[in-house]
């Protein structure tokens, strides 16, 4: 069949797969899914930082945070339209992730304990996104390549945002420095879980590398994010939890230790430590915003019966 050769050449030529153009059915739904799943990580991941805004300790730091959030929101919307070009629908999807029916992220299932969180969250967390976002710049849809240059320019500024937090807090008081070695303790295992499950038990990695959706599986760039974040610890003066992390001379690698997959399922299943909280505050405020909606139709519609007139 003529559009699907033309598809295929177009995806093995490296070029880009346009909204109007012809994709397979599977290629559209796999796109539908990990888009809705990443907008939706975007929108929840508000939470966990928003939980510092009204008590961040300085007016800088909070407005750092202020603006870093409100990326955030950004991100997820710019996910949704990218989404809408394949034929989804905004309120369907938010609906589907209120009820639990799509995914986001394990890494926001867990709690931010102290301001040190915030540090580490764009250490690591950030860092985790950038390193898995960066490829995802050639990613083969156009809309959702074109949208994740812009978010990673942004990802790259809370990641440093975030460094530089944790190197002010490491260069103050023993407690302050203790502070940073514990929220690490806690970030370092769930921002491994971040890149997915080992590429044996991937079930989307080998199709969705085909159609050059993911450049990488979720094994190289988990590899990728360990090498590239130890030299980072120690410049900061911070350890990870992991006895068996150990330069592999012959891999050219870190070595790293077995990451518990029983917890990162329990988290994707909804049993994490902050799912049920998380998700029933995206409900609220889904709940809380029917007057915008409302306020917004009405008035397109009038707009609409106007220009009509
Ligand atoms: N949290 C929750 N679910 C996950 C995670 C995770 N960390 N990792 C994998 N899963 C889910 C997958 O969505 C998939 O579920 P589904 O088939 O029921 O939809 C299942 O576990 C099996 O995993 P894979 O087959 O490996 O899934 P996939 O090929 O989609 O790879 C990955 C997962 C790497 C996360 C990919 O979807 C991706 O690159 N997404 C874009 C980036 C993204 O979403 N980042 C969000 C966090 S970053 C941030 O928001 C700051």
């Amino acid at each position: 069949m003529d559009l699907e050769r033309e598809f295929d050449r177009v995806v093995a030529a490296d070029h880009r797969v346009e909204p109007r153009d012809w994709m397979p059915d599977g290629y559209r739904s796999t796109l539908i899914r990990q888009i809705a799943q990443h907008a939706h990580s975007e929108i929840i991941g508000m939470q966990p930082e928003g939980n510092w805004i009204s008590r961040a300790p300085s007016l800088r730091r909070k407005a750092i945070l202020l603006a870093k959030v409100q990326d955030e929101a950004g991100h997820g919307l710019y996910l949704y339209a990218a989404a809408e070009t394949l034929g989804a629908d905004r309120a369907e999807l938010t609906e589907k992730l209120i009820s639990g029916r799509q995914k986001y992220s394990s890494i926001f299932n867990y709690p931010t304990l102290t301001f040190a969180d915030v540090g580490v969250i764009g250490w690591l967390v950030d860092g985790a996104a950038i390193c898995n976002q960066v490829p995802l710049c050639r990613t083969s849809y156009g809309p959702y390549a074109r949208a994740m240059i812009r978010v990673c320019k942004e990802e790259s500024f809370h990641q440093r945002q975030g460094y530089e937090l944790l190197m002010t807090m490491m260069g103050g008081t023993k407690q302050q420095r203790d502070l940073v070695q514990d929220a690490v303790n806690r970030w370092w295992w769930p921002s491994l879980m971040m890149f997915g499950p080992p590429d044996a038990e991937s079930s989307n990695t080998e199709q969705s590398m085909h159609w050059r959706i993911k450049r990488h599986t979720n094994d190289e760039l988990r590899q990728r994010f360990v090498d590239m974040s130890v030299p980072q610890a120690v410049k900061l003066g911070v350890t990870f939890p992991d006895p068996k992390l150990v330069w592999n001379d012959e891999r050219g690698h870190y070595d790293f230790g077995e990451i518990d997959w029983a917890e990162f399922w329990r988290v994707v299943k909804g049993d994490g430590p902050c799912n049920a909280q998380r998700v029933a505050h995206r409900r609220q405020a889904h709940e809380d915003g029917a007057w915008v909606r409302e306020a917004a139709a009405a008035y397109a519609a009038k707009k609409n019966s106007e220009a009509v007139a």
